[in-house]
């Protein structure tokens, strides 16, 4: 399984990228909400931060031609952009819009909470589709259960579109989407951050240092 992150942040984005970790960034609305920097100079900023990965930036329109301007807007910012564009009849027929003709724009069909939309999602030509996990977790159902469901059946059927296990909100949401054959996770730096710690491991490394400064601490490595 393959680490997106999911963040607008600049710092966030290098921090991660430097840990070698990560394929792709995916972004939202409120996500960038949260930034200072102007839009297209966000956008240039986290493109060029993540070697050619894909970067998802989601349009706003709420109507297909909408969709679709916005679309090319995008795309037209950086070879490695990702247009994310909502589930939904507009969305799907700006998805497959996108994706005809010489100028096809990869999309990432995001707010996905069902087998049959991701199915839809995946006969109109999305590249990626994007299950929300936490938030199905929030209405009592199961987000990591929609997961392997989805992944079951897009392999019955052949599907190729890649599956990104999205709205993660605990590091047990990343190994259970691993589990349940998610191809790409997108993880808030925050979870990625409680990913790479354990108690444990602290404590290892203060005991390593512990027992070098008894009998060897005039000496360095
Ligand atoms: O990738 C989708 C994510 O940004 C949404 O997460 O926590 O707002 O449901 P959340």
């Amino acid at each position: 399984m393959e680490f997106f992150l999911d963040s607008a942040n600049l710092k966030e984005i290098e921090e991660a990228s430097s840990w070698g970790v990560i394929g792709g960034v995916t972004t939202n609305p409120s996500l960038m909400s949260k930034e200072k920097e102007p839009f297209n100079e966000l956008v240039k900023g986290i493109c060029s931060l993540v070697e050619g990965g894909p970067v998802s930036v989601e349009v706003l329109s709420t109507e297909a031609g909408g969709m679709v301007e916005e679309a090319r807007r995008l795309a037209a910012i950086a070879p490695n952009i990702v247009v994310k564009i909502p589930m939904g009849g507009e969305g799907l027929k700006a998805v497959y819009e996108l994706g005809r003709g010489e100028d096809k724009v990869r999309c990432n069909v995001t707010l996905v909470f069902s087998v049959n939309q991701a199915l839809l999602a995946a006969r109109a030509g999305a590249a990626y589709i994007s299950p929300f996990i936490g938030r199905v977790d929030d209405i009592g159902w199961d987000g990591v259960g929609l997961v392997e469901e989805m992944v079951d059946v897009f392999e019955v059927q052949g599907l190729e579109s890649r599956i990104i296990a999205a709205s993660i909100r605990h590091p047990r949401h990343v190994h259970e989407v691993a589990a349940a054959g998610a191809h790409i996770a997108t993880v808030p730096f925050s979870v990625l951050q409680q990913m790479a710690v354990h108690p444990l491991t602290d404590r290892g490394i203060e005991k390593f240092l512990a027992d070098w400064g008894k009998s060897r601490s005039s000496e360095s490595i």
